[in-house]
């Protein structure tokens, strides 16, 4: 019976949170995977051993054996090709993926078609951002007539205790220069530049980032320009990163031995919060502007959240297949977001009508 949930990354940081909560709901039906078998022995024998341990590389897999059994598949890592993805699809096997990279994002998305004719559902964008980002920005865009701009603002914690792998996307990000449209033109924009002040949790300066949100958003929401904005919470750190974005001095982030320094001494730190808050802003020509914010303590649990609840949604919810980003799936978006209390009470979403000041 094809009733197993595969967590690839299972044991990771983000993964390790979603294997948990779906063990308590699905006893032994939630196989844990990665390429130490010993550590998905471990979580099994924290868990009661009620996950499965399975000893599955990505890069190198062979077999499809796992899939037999698995109704859903979540990815907890960042892939080199969709090979795992089509074989999912292929297969009957519904997918979830929390990653944050774009260039990948774009080729899943190529896959809409096998995946309708295979009846299979595959969710993009899962997690903070993009995830609670996107829903922020569809539920604001929801709100006002039309739409002509957007604006998000991401602010995390330094104190937040990652896994390497997210620790990796940011490093590899901040050096980088990308498109974004901008009333039907492309327009390149460098990381870390164009400031803007924002008030969420207190006023401050926010700097573009390269979030997949913007570049999904600007695609499935009829808008001119669609902006990533973040800042750390130490605005010393924020303010370094810029003045070194600007001397072009970042580009040491680019190198694995210094993003290797960095995560030491990151992991090691005790400065900073893992407090994070995220706003959306939408705007027109007739001066309406909706924005809704979201805070909350561990971007990494909070993503963990957003992938368990996109999986109870998936799994409970009859709608059309494809590939699909999560603001094109929930359609109740401040009741989704409200569910995400049942894990941590101190989330707070804000609604704010401007014009009206509501
Ligand atoms: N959407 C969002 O807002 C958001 C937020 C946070 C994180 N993320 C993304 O989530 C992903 C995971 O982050 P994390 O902090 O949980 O990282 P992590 O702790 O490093 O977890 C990654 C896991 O994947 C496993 N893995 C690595 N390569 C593998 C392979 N080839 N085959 C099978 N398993 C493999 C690792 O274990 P082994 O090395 O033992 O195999 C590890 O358990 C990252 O890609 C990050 O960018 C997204």
């Amino acid at each position: 019976m094809k009733d197993n949930i595969l967590i690839v990354g299972g044991y990771g940081k983000v993964g390790s949170i979603i294997s948990r909560h779906l063990a308590e709901l699905y006893p032994k039906k939630i196989i844990v995977a990665g390429r130490s078998f010993e550590k998905a022995k471990i979580l099994s024998e924290t868990l009661d051993h009620n996950v499965i341990p399975y000893h599955l590389d990505i890069d190198n897999q062979t077999d499809n054996a796992v899939l037999e059994n698995t109704k859903l598949a979540v990815m907890c890592i960042d892939q080199k090709d969709t090979k795992f993805v089509e074989l999912c699809i292929a297969t009957g096997v519904h997918y979830i993926d929390i990653t944050a990279n774009q260039p990948f994002i774009d080729q899943i998305e190529l896959l809409d078609e096998k995946a309708k004719s295979n009846n299979v559902i595959v969710a993009l964008s899962i997690g903070l951002a993009p995830g609670i980002t996107n829903l922020l920005a569809q539920h604001c865009a929801n709100q006002i007539s039309e739409t002509n701009v957007i604006d998000i603002f991401i602010l995390l914690g330094i104190g937040e205790k990652h896994g390497d792998a997210a620790y990796r996307w940011t490093f590899d990000n901040i050096h980088s220069s990308y498109n974004i449209n901008d009333s039907g033109k492309t327009k390149t924009i460098k990381s870390f530049t164009l400031p803007q002040k924002s008030n969420l949790a207190g006023k401050r300066k926010f700097y573009t980032f390269n979030f997949s949100d913007q570049h999904t958003l600007a695609k499935t929401i009829n808008t001119k320009q669609v902006l990533t904005r973040m800042a750390f919470d130490s605005t010393i750190l924020t303010s370094l990163v810029a003045l070194l974005r600007k001397s072009g001095l970042t580009k040491i982030f680019n190198y694995k031995i210094f993003q290797n320094i960095c995560i030491y001494l990151f992991k090691k730190m005790k400065i900073g919060s893992d407090e994070f808050a995220v706003k959306a802003v939408a705007g027109n020509t007739a001066n309406e502007i909706y924005e809704c914010s979201l805070e909350g303590k561990g971007e990494g649990k909070t993503t963990a959240y957003i992938a368990i609840e996109t999986v109870l949604y998936v799994i409970q919810n009859n709608f059309s297949n494809g590939v699909r980003h999560i603001h094109q799936i929930i359609e109740n978006i401040p009741e989704f977001l409200e569910n995400l209390k049942r894990y941590d009470s101190t989330i707070e979403v804000k609604y704010k009508n401007i014009r009206n000041n509501e």
